[in-house]
């Protein structure tokens, strides 16, 4: 099929790059000549494991194509996806003006019949805004707008959209469906659900998911607080709910906090987007509530573990992004831990496989470093924020080479027995 893709970000590049490879020809769009540039010269502008050898494959064999030439990209193609970004306004709600502005463009170059596929993230009866659009410029029966959402996670995407556990369609018309579902084979044959309902219910379908996982998150990380105080341990308390089907096991590791470029924004957007309809969702506000009050009361437990003595204290920080496998930042508890700790005067290493952060670069008394044991040498407090698999198996007694010093694992990495018996004081979380 012929495919173009508007947004070249986290979404639009992982998908175009995946559809060209089941076969399709795909443009990727995208108004950032410098993105276009780069990747036409074999660079990727965003990190994500596995994504530069299938671009550079699909590429090769000319199915996959960069362009800033929208007319031409959205002319020469049958199913324009819609992949930009639709960041939070100042009263939470989801901003959609990079949406609308390409529903414009895409309503000047209607040539022939198009499916316009709406990826982006976005609330419920912006489809409909979109359709109102483009049939300013255009018959009715010249184009159809769908919803078909996206479940990828940062660092797993390609995994997610080559083996998804279900591909939904909102579409308000039936021969639409059998187009997109056509698509999609490759993926269904290999297992994947595809679901099909109305235009408004799979955006619904969107939010919804995204703050149920934020919310099953927040629960856990609360139980992980009471295990806490009364000598528990969380892990098995996870493992001893999830065993039940209707909770299932995943999403209820404890940690520092949810963050990432979804779960925050998206939980704020619906609850705007409540807010509209006269809705009070209650839960997903204290969701919300709780997700922040979290990042306080971590940074809170640091100071604890360090016997509020903070003040010029040498603490390495392993890991800063959200989570592994990114270098994303948005949303990391990081953030605030470091810069409170900061304030307090502590001293701040931090080491991160993807890299130094801009984000810390103006704090003083912050600074980044190459490896593990440079990080760590002469801690007070290694401080274990990130689960990249590299923090799993570390000697800290032969990196820290000091005869003091304390760990705090905020992902629950290592055992409590294996800690113990290394002779380490370990804290955790929720156990
Ligand atoms: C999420 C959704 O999973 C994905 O479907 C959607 O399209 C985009 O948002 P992502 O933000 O990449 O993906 O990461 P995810 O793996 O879902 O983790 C989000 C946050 O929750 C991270 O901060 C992670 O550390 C945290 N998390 C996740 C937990 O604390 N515990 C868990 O059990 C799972």
């Amino acid at each position: 099929m012929k495919i173009c893709m508007i947004g070249t970000g986290y979404v639009g590049l992982v998908s175009g790059a995946c559809f060209a490879d089941l076969g399709n020809n795909v443009w990727c769009v995208d108004r950032v000549k410098e993105k276009i540039d780069m990747l036409n010269d074999g660079d990727i502008p965003i990190y994500e494991p596995g994504l530069k050898e299938i671009v550079s494959k699909n590429f090769v064999s000319k199915r996959l194509k960069f362009t800033t030439n929208l007319p031409l990209a959205v002319r020469e193609s049958d199913l324009i996806f819609i992949c930009v970004g639709t960041p939070t306004s100042k009263d939470g709600s989801a901003n959609l003006k990079y949406v609308y502005n390409v529903a414009k463009e895409i309503s000047r170059n209607i040539n022939k019949f198009k499916i316009i596929i709406n990826k982006s993230t976005v609330p419920v009866c912006t489809g409909d805004i979109v359709e109102e659009i483009i049939s300013k410029k255009t018959k009715k029966k010249n184009f159809e707008v769908i919803s078909n959402p996206e479940f990828l996670r940062e660092g797993e995407a390609i995994r997610d959209f080559r083996f998804p556990d279900r591909i939904v369609i909102g579409a308000n018309n039936k021969k639409v469906v059998k187009k997109i579902k056509a698509l999609y084979e490759p993926l269904i044959k290999k297992g994947a659900t595809f679901f099909s309902t109305n235009r408004r219910g799979a955006e619904i379908i969107k939010y919804a998911s995204n703050a149920f996982l934020a919310t099953k998150i927040s629960y856990m990380n609360e139980i992980g607080n009471l295990c806490e105080k009364s000598n528990v341990d969380v892990e098995e308390i996870a493992l001893g709910i999830g065993l039940d089907k209707r909770i299932g096991s995943r999403f209820l590791r404890v940690g520092p906090a949810y963050g990432g470029s979804c779960f925050p924004k998206d939980t704020k957007a619906i609850v705007v987007t409540g807010n509209k309809f006269k809705v009070d969702l209650s839960i997903i506000k204290s969701v919300i509530k709780s997700n922040n009050l979290r990042k306080k009361l971590l940074t809170n437990r640091i100071q604890k573990v360090l016997l509020n003595k903070v003040k010029n204290k040498k603490i390495a920080f392993l890991g800063v992004t959200f989570k592994s496998n990114t270098d994303d930042m948005r949303g990391s508890s990081s953030l605030i831990m470091i810069t409170m700790l900061n304030k307090k005067g502590a001293n701040i290493k931090y080491y991160d496989p993807s890299g130094a952060k801009n984000e810390f670069s103006k704090l003083k008394n912050v600074k980044f470093c190459n490896d593990i044991a440079s990080t760590c040498y002469k801690a007070d407090l290694v401080v274990i924020h990130t689960e990249w698999d590299e923090f799993k198996s570390i000697d800290f007694k032969k990196i820290v080479k000091k005869k003091f010093f304390k760990v705090f694992d905020m992902r629950n990495l290592y055992s409590l027995n294996y800690m113990r018996k290394k002779g380490i004081k370990y804290y955790s979380i929720g156990r």
